[in-house]
């Protein structure tokens, strides 16, 4: 895994990101310029000869972290001691149907590189992430259903079944990892919540807490984090309310106790430790479309051939092993979900 446990810059901004995935930075003339975590200008770039250093040196750190799977070789090598929520067993029985076609990624690599912007913005934010109050958790469901309420989570996982689902999961920055969840499908969540027929968009609202999060509390970002989808999507198979992997529930840092996962969509569309599901006829501005609607859309949807304005979207760096594989369109996931997008042709499908 490279970059994993790269530091951010002290300077706090919207510019301290440190990330190795660096764009072209054609579009540096923009008016409009909130950079993301690992867009950084290129007079604050690290020269090559020390990148590839690093590289190799966390190379091997993430190796000897896999090797052990312990916090404590994590902290030996990289800073502060954190310790870890503890997470209970969450087993589920597999869902066959769903074959990653690649190994999974190791759990320690899939915890422990995450983008939480609320608790920092480089990618090593297990530390302060454990500082989410993850119990008592409700969800406030409203909008246009027939009955607007909160239902606490416990409630809410009573009314369905839990099952493990192995899939590729694909950040827009070309990183991509291979996880099972545990959650149950988001159509589950469409009959609890029963949206009114006019109903178009589902609509989800993350944590924001200034107590807990220091990126809350730094007021340079849009929150609470926004992401939507289509009902139809919302409806797919694919679709999954996740509440847990690798057998346990979820850690704060990939966004306990309940986030969602879209597998053919980039990573940036799967919202974390939601607390708000609206429905509306309006299509939702999600948190990044706000930031740069001219790099981030609504669809999002996974495709090499369109490459972000900034980078190749045609490979992608596999966490753990650093190897560099073909991505492919919808993330794979054609089959169950590109007839969705049939007479959607002249919307900005991929990006
Ligand atoms: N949800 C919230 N609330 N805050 C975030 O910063 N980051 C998104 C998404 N969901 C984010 C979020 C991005 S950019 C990615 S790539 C994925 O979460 C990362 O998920 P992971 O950390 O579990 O790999």
């Amino acid at each position: 895994m490279v970059g994993v446990h790269l530091r951010a810059a002290a300077t706090p901004g919207p510019n301290k990101g440190l990330d190795l995935q660096r764009g072209t930075g054609k579009d540096r003339n923009m008016l409009i310029r909130i950079r993301r975590g690992w867009e950084i200008p290129e007079s604050q770039a690290t020269p090559e000869s020390v990148v590839m250093a690093r590289r190799s040196l966390l190379g091997a750190g993430a190796g000897l972290i896999a090797a052990t799977g312990t916090a404590q070789a994590q902290w030996r090598l990289f800073g502060s001691p954190v310790k870890e929520q503890p997470r209970k067993p969450l087993e589920a029985p597999r869902n066959a149907g769903f074959e990653a076609g690649r190994a999974i990624t190791d759990e320690v690599n899939a915890t422990t590189y995450n983008n939480y912007y609320e608790f920092g913005m480089s990618k090593s934010i297990v530390g302060p992430a454990q500082a989410l109050v993850v119990e008592p958790w409700t969800i406030r469901i409203e909008g246009m259903v027939a009955n607007p309420r909160t239902i606490g989570i416990e409630d809410l996982l009573k009314q369905v079944k839990l099952e493990e689902r192995v899939y590729r999961f694909r950040c827009v920055e070309a990183w991509a990892m291979t996880v099972p969840w545990v959650g149950f499908p988001m159509a589950d969540l469409l009959r609890i919540a029963e949206p009114q027929a006019g109903a178009k968009y589902i609509v989800f609202n993350t944590l924001a807490d200034e107590k807990t999060m220091p990126g809350i509390r730094e007021g340079f970002y849009p929150y609470p984090y926004t992401e939507g989808l289509t009902l139809a999507e919302a409806a797919n198979e694919l679709t999954m309310m996740t509440v847990g992997m690798y057998g346990k529930t979820l850690p704060p840092q990939n966004g306990a106790p309940i986030r969602f996962i879209t597998p053919w969509k980039y990573g940036f569309k799967q919202a974390k430790s939601i607390v708000k599901i609206s429905f509306t006829d309006k299509r939702p501005t999600g948190f990044w479309e706000a930031l740069q609607a001219a790099e981030y859309g609504f669809w999002a949807n996974v495709n090499p051939e369109v490459p972000h304005p900034r980078w190749s979207q045609a490979r992608e760096r596999l966490l753990g092993s650093g190897e560099m594989v073909p991505t492919q369109i919808w993330n794979g996931y054609g089959a169950y979900v590109a007839d969705m997008y049939k007479g959607l042709e002249k919307e900005r499908l991929f990006a």
